[in-house]
Formats: C-alpha cells, structure tokens, sequence
C-alpha cells in the first residue's frame, strides 16, 4: 500500500538517504561521470506571424533544421495564454499534494485505464526505479474530455490546457509535413494528432541526486511530444555524444521528435535520447502531450512513400499499431524503440 503513496510519499515519509531500488547501477554512473557537459543551446523558434507568407516560410524551415539536426527545439509566442500553462501546473501540484486517501483513487497500473496515477510503469524491467511520480491521462480515440472522470483538483485547468496543446500540435503536424517536402495536411491526415496521452510528473526533492535520475535515459513513444516544464530545470537531451540541458524559457513549450515521425520520416527528423536528473531542490511538474496517432491495433505505420525512391530507400518495415503497442510494453524505456523496426 505504500507504494500508493508514490515517491512524494517517501519524502513525506521523511527519508535522508535514497532507498536502494533507486539507485542506478555502478556502470552507469561512472559512464556518465565520463561524458561532458555540452554548452550547446537548444533551439528557439518563434511562431509569432505565422499568417504571412514571409514568417510562414522561415517557421518551416526553421522547424526543417531543428528537427533534422536537434530532434528537440523550443517554441514561444505559440498561442498558448501564459495563465493557461500557469493553471497547468498548479493543477498538476495540487493533484500530486492532496492528501494520500484522494490520490489513491487513482491508483492503478492498469495501462488502459484512462486516467491513472503510479510511479514506475516499467519498474520490473527497468534496472533502477524513477525519482517521480505520474498522473496519466489517455485521451485515445474521444477528442473531448469528459470532464467527470479527471480529479477535481485539476479538472478546469486541464481542460484548458489540452484543448490549446491539441490545437498547436495540429498546427505543428501541418509545417512539419511541410518541411519534410509533403502536402501541407499530409501527418494531419495521416491523424498523428488525434490520440494523446498527457503525463503530469511530479520531482520530488531528492537527497542524494547524484545517485538516481527523475527519468532514465529514453526516446518518446510517439510521433511528437509537446512539454510543459516549470522554471526548475533538469531535462537534458543527447546530442554531439554530450547531455545537452533545455533550460526553461518563461511562456515557452519544448517539441520533440518522437519515434514514430523519425519512422514514417524514414529518419529525416530524429526521435533524440533524453533524460531528466534528479535535483535537491523540489519539486518539479512537467506535463508532457505525446500525440500517439491512432489506437487501432490493425492501423499500419511505416515510412511515409512519397519520401522513399531508389536513392531513399526504406529503412523500416511496416507494422502495425498492435506490433508497435506490444513492442513497447515488452522493453524498458531505456531500450530503442526504433531497431525493432529496422530493415
Ligand atoms: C520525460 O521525458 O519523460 C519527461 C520530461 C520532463 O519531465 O521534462
Ligand atoms: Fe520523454
């Protein structure tokens, strides 16, 4: 039962030390002692005058570049009222700070539940556990959310905030289908933008940060992930063999490629390793929107045709929906989500 109190729980708990199914394993710290801290700035693209043909055109190949070379850039002046983010979070907070008895409600490891709250969904094949905690929300094949079945305590703002995050992510579909050369509502139709997931992470403050990770080493499950990050800091990303850190911009939303848009690109954009490090100081919230396609198990995904000729060949088989589900579910998040489909 103590689990259903969740890293929080621990802290609340009141723990000095970090309890040893966090800690990562020996290779892995002296591997990351080794690698150096990389000054490079990530991305930041502004969508301000989308309208005209000018700013349209730079946007695009912008995005073109960041997504080639990055895999991750930043977005501001998005559209998204900054109240709206703010609500978000401090939604997030309350959920994650009632009390214990409210939050079990939630409480599941029942991956189709749609809105569930846990710790550690790969805990049992994962070689160290998580320092966060995550309330989940699948909004899988519905575009509405029904309102009666998100807590209480973050309910309005969530539906704020989703509504906004599915309208950007349908306008990004669109200049990504142009910067990869295609019809301009070619991912659109493709309905990459119609299942979403949202999961709202919780950081603790942790005592010995150097020992664990928020999140270990990943790429996104998905075709793109928007997130919302608090000003706390702590997300990095991998990039010219360094970890790269995505220090938060005030207003500002991160984009990532996600697995399935380095696929159906045939690895034009790439789908880049990330992690977030545990901090003394806490805690942090991230919502992060992983627009997943479309949950049916026959859907077939592969590259896109039109960008694969005789000197372009295909890089990935087809496969289907339910392939790429059970794929997932059978591997730790730190394991390539992407050789699996590899020609
Ligand atoms: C994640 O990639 O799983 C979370 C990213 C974040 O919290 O910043
Ligand atoms: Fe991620």
């Amino acid at each position: 039962d103590d689990t259903k109190a969740g890293v929080k729980g621990l802290i609340d708990a009141g723990i000095t030390s970090l309890p040893k199914i966090f800690i990562r394993p020996a290779d892995e710290l002296v591997e990351e002692l080794n690698l150096g801290r990389s000054q490079a700035r990530v991305p930041v693209i502004d969508l301000s005058g989308i309208e005209s043909d000018d700013q349209h055109k730079r946007i695009v190949s912008e995005l073109r570049r960041a997504s080639e070379e990055w895999g991750f850039f930043q977005v501001v002046n998005h559209g998204i009222p900054e109240s709206v983010l703010d609500g978000m979070i401090d939604g997030i907070c309350k959920f994650h700070e009632q009390d214990t008895e409210l939050k079990k409600e939630y409480y599941s490891r029942d991956q189709l539940r749609k809105v569930r709250y846990e710790s550690n969904i790969d805990l049992y094949r994962s070689r160290a556990a998580n320092w966060r905690d995550s309330l989940t929300i699948n909004l899988l094949a519905c575009n509405e959310v029904e309102p009666d079945e998100l807590p209480p305590v973050c309910r309005s703002t969530a539906i704020d905030y989703v509504y906004h995050v599915t309208e950007l992510g349908g306008t990004l579909f669109d200049l990504l289908s142009e910067a990869l050369g295609m019809k301009m509502d070619n991912l659109r139709a493709m309905e990459c933008a119609r299942g979403r997931t949202f999961v709202c992470h919780y950081y603790p403050a942790c005592p010995e940060p150097d020992l664990t990770l928020g999140v270990n080493k990943h790429t996104d499950p998905a075709f793109l992930t928007i997130l919302l990050q608090d000003q706390i800091g702590g997300l990095q990303f991998f990039h010219d063999n360094q970890w790269t850190d995505v220090s938060p911009i005030p207003g500002g939303l991160v984009v990532n490629i996600a697995d399935l848009l380095q696929i159906v690109s045939n690895d034009k954009f790439k789908s880049v390793e990330h992690r977030v490090l545990a901090n003394r100081i806490g805690p942090r919230m991230s919502v992060a929107c992983f627009f997943i396609g479309v949950a049916v198990p026959e859907k077939i995904y592969g590259p896109v045709k039109e960008l694969i000729s005789d000197k372009n060949p295909s890089l990935y088989r087809e496969f289907t929906v339910r392939e790429y589900i059970n794929n997932f579910f059978s591997r730790s998040i730190d394991k390539s989500g992407l050789d699996h489909f590899k020609i």
